[in-house]
């Protein structure tokens, strides 16, 4: 049985209008990425579904991250492979159009966790393409001074012979100091083992304070349901009034998306399932 879930980031409920334009690429980039996981498995899936929709400047991710206080754009995204219980990272990378692919070759490499001018480098060697990742809309954004309204990309997925896999994406929380490093390049927002994979939006201190994603892995790999599990996050995590969104998935095919936040945008496509929520939590069924 093969599924993956897909999030274009948590946070603000949008307008309308923007609303149905994310739907809208949220269901096509799931759309196109579905040959991917059924003909190349759920770690090819996650990183064509991130590549996707780091190209969408919709999306806190590639073109269209938000900016640092400094006005650079500096991205950061992770792939952890369950199945090998393998993890590899981009920390805070400028000019480089697609991180998620950095992160593909990294899993293969020795250093796997690569930041900011190292990390562009050995994009160069091996021949990514590198680009200003600036929009218009961040670059007015950032001159009003605010945040932005959402964040983060990322995808989990298993396939048909059980294998599970995550990948994360982002520009940053928005107006950060340089050198802060977020969630989205460490396993508290992004993580899978041999059961499940769990991916992290939102404000990254929180979900670091949370070790959101590599706890409600654990869970699940400890035999908890994984919904069950997912709402006692969700209850800790209003409590600490931590602001995040998550979505993961298990082996056993039950899926799940959560978020604190107003908003999360989330889709879900498996053989028998197509569909996407924007103020909604959601679960297998
Ligand atoms: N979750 C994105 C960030 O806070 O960096």
């Amino acid at each position: 049985m093969s599924l993956l879930v897909i999030h274009g980031g948590a946070g603000r409920l949008r307008s309308e209008e923007r609303q149905a334009a994310i739907a809208a690429a949220l269901s096509s980039i799931s759309k196109t990425a579905w040959p991917t996981l059924e003909r190349a498995g759920a770690r090819a899936a996650v990183v064509h579904a991130v590549q996707l929709l780091e190209d969408n400047p919709l999306f806190n991710a590639g073109l269209g991250s938000k900016l640092q206080v400094d006005g650079a754009a500096r991205l950061s995204a992770s792939l952890c492979d369950g199945t090998r219980q393998r993890f590899s990272g981009v920390v805070n990378v400028e000019g480089l159009a697609n991180p998620i692919l950095l992160c593909r070759q990294l899993l293969e490499e020795k250093d796997r966790v690569l930041a900011g001018e190292g990390a562009l480098q050995r994009a160069q060697e091996l021949g990514l393409r590198t680009a200003d990742m600036r929009t218009e809309e961040a670059i007015a954004t950032w001159k009003r001074g605010v945040e932005g309204q959402t964040g983060t990309v990322g995808a989990v997925a298993v396939d048909s012979a059980g294998q599970v896999a995550a990948a994360s994406s982002t520009g940053g929380r928005g107006l950060e100091r340089k050198g802060r490093v977020s969630d989205s390049c460490t396993v508290a927002g992004n993580y899978a083992n041999r059961t499940s994979a769990i991916t992290t939006t939102g404000v990254g201190e929180d979900i670091i304070d949370g070790a959101l994603a590599v706890r409600l892995a654990e869970s699940s790999r400890r035999g908890e349901d994984l919904g069950l599990a997912a709402d006692k996050l969700i209850e800790e995590m209003v409590s600490r009034e931590w602001m995040a969104g998550f979505i993961g998935l298990d082996t056993q095919g039950s899926w799940v998306a959560r978020h604190t936040t107003e908003a999360l945008y989330w889709w879900v496509r498996g053989e028998h399932t197509d569909r996407g929520f924007w103020n909604a939590n959601g679960s297998t069924g």
